[in-house]
């Protein structure tokens, strides 16, 4: 007799056992986070140094997995699914959406073709159909799942620059000798805009910063003026990208007269609404990217504060067929009977194999429905509209910015501080918070300047931790550390 060989992976009714354990993890963490500090102190180096340097020859046994989880990856973590996470933006992975991504995973399928996974192709026509009908937009949109804004932003920048070229990409492409093609976005468009404009090739030469008001949203004026300039020196206006919600102040490019300048000098709009698209699914809100209707391409991020847990960005387009045109590929093996009936989505973006993202979205639409998404929204513009109103009120604390949505960007300015030592201050401050544990917010400068930006909208956020962070605001500020003979911060001058 000879025993029976050790199996090759984990067998079913492992996974089942240490499956369960996990969704136990995963529903103790989720439930007990609040009471964990929000910012771990780890140093860099720490996790590592805990790790063995070199993979085991034999079977540890999931057991270790958890074991490291606890022992090790936890204490090294901060919490972005915490109440008090007021960083970035919220990232929330709402626990509908991790187990539609736990399905995706589990079923391992992928989207080469429609042939591949029809399932996983039909249901991501449906959800970001959903996600439009949601967001008022109208059904000439059509969309696809991408990872992230910074890649939707790339294809929307390689679509444009074909339109431009005339499709050069399909014979000299770039050394094909044509005049240059210009990008344009504003001095507050997210770091992606470049990196994209850049990786497309356009050249830090062709890339145009265009001005902002007083708001902090692109000034057409501006804008007019550097698209006539290009044009006079022999420049091919090539895109525009409009941004609604901004990432360091949520300020809203007007996006209709975005949308007529694009017009007029035949360019592409693309709007990067990443965080911003999600307040579309109020109708209170949408005035905020009036005109959008008029853009070429539109990107939204669910995995940010709609909650279907990251990665998963919408890309929208008007003229797919573009979109296809640019992106497609089809060699002999991915062909199928089927190809002139069918979505292939791997021509609607760069990679080729895709994974079952729509289950996330899917799961979270479904499992909440637009009201309660829609109630989550406003409590959350609420809370943040209660903070500012808090802050304007109590010198020297300051808001900075205008508050169209969740993001409140603030300072604590003692007087007699100003230039490097105001900054000294605000930086101090923020380390102290993040140090005690009580919130997690993120520095960020504006006009060269140190301020702090305050996003709320993590799923578990509510008035009360929104209060408690104020609180701890107040009390960071107030810790004399940074202020030498100046004497406190807020606590000094009630
Ligand atoms: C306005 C804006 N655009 C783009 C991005 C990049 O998003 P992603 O991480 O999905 O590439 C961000 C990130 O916060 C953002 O705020």
């Amino acid at each position: 007799m000879h025993a029976a060989p050790d199996p090759l992976s984990m067998s079913p009714e492992e996974f089942r056992r240490f499956g369960h354990a996990v969704v136990d993890w995963l529903a103790d963490y989720r439930r007990d986070v609040a009471a964990r500090p929000v910012c771990t102190t780890v140093p860099p180096g720490a996790v590592l140094a805990r790790l063995p340097a070199t993979p085991p020859e034999q079977p540890e046994g999931f057991a270790a997995v958890l074991q490291d989880l606890d022992a090790v990856l936890l204490p090294a973590l901060s919490h972005w699914q915490h109440p008090r996470f007021f960083g970035y933006f919220p990232s929330n992975g709402d626990l509908a959406a991790v187990l539609g991504d736990l399905l995706s995973t589990g079923l391992g399928v992928l989207g080469l073709t429609w042939q591949s996974a029809p399932a996983l192709t039909e249901l991501e026509q449906r959800a970001v159909d959903w996600l439009r009908q949601l967001s008022g937009l109208s059904a000439a949109w059509r969309g696809v799942i991408q990872d992230t804004a910074s890649t939707a932003t790339l294809l929307a920048l390689l679509c444009a620059r074909e339109r431009s070229s005339g499709h050069a990409a399909a014979g000299a492409g770039l050394q094909g000798g044509g005049p240059p093609l210009v990008v344009y976005t504003s001095l507050e468009a997210h770091s992606s805009v470049t990196k994209a404009a850049l990786l497309a090739g356009f050249g830090r030469d062709h890339v145009r910063t265009i001005g902002v008001d007083g708001a902090r949203a692109l000034d057409p004026t501006d804008l007019r003026r550097q698209l006539a300039a290009d044009c006079a020196a022999g420049r091919r206006p090539c895109a525009i990208v409009a941004t609604t919600g901004t990432t360091a102040t949520t300020a809203m490019d007007p996006v209709a007269a975005c949308a007529a300048l694009a017009r007029e000098y035949g360019a592409w709009l693309h709007v990067d609404a990443a965080m911003a698209g999600t307040a579309a699914l109020l109708p209170e809100c949408r005035h905020l990217w009036h005109g959008v209707e008029a853009a070429d391409s539109l990107v939204v991020n669910p995995h940010k504060w709609l909650g279907a847990s990251f990665d998963c960005s919408v890309f929208y387009v008007r003229d797919d067929q573009h979109l296809v045109r640019v992106m497609s590929t089809n060699p002999s093996y991915l062909r199928t009977a089927v190809d002139d009936r069918v979505v292939n989505y791997r021509d609607w973006g760069i990679a080729l194999g895709r994974r079952f993202r729509a289950l996330k979205l899917w799961s979270l639409l479904r499992t909440h429905g637009a009201e309660r998404l829609r109630a989550r929204l406003r409590r959350d513009l609420a809370n943040a509209r209660w903070l500012a109103d808090q802050v304007q009120a109590t010198p020297p604390w300051r808001v900075l910015a205008p508050v169209p949505l969740q993001t409140v960007c603030l300072r604590h300015e003692p007087p007699g501080l100003d230039g490097a030592a105001l900054d000294a201050h605000t930086l101090a401050w923020v380390d102290r918070l993040h140090r005690s544990g009580a919130a997690w917010v993120t520095p960020a400068q504006l006009d060269g300047r140190w301020m702090v930006r305050v996003s709320i909208g993590a799923l578990a956020t509510e008035r009360e931790h929104v209060a408690e962070l104020w609180q701890a605001l107040q009390r960071a500020a107030a810790a004399s550390g940074d202020l030498g003979d100046r004497g406190g911060g807020h606590g000094d001058r009630q």
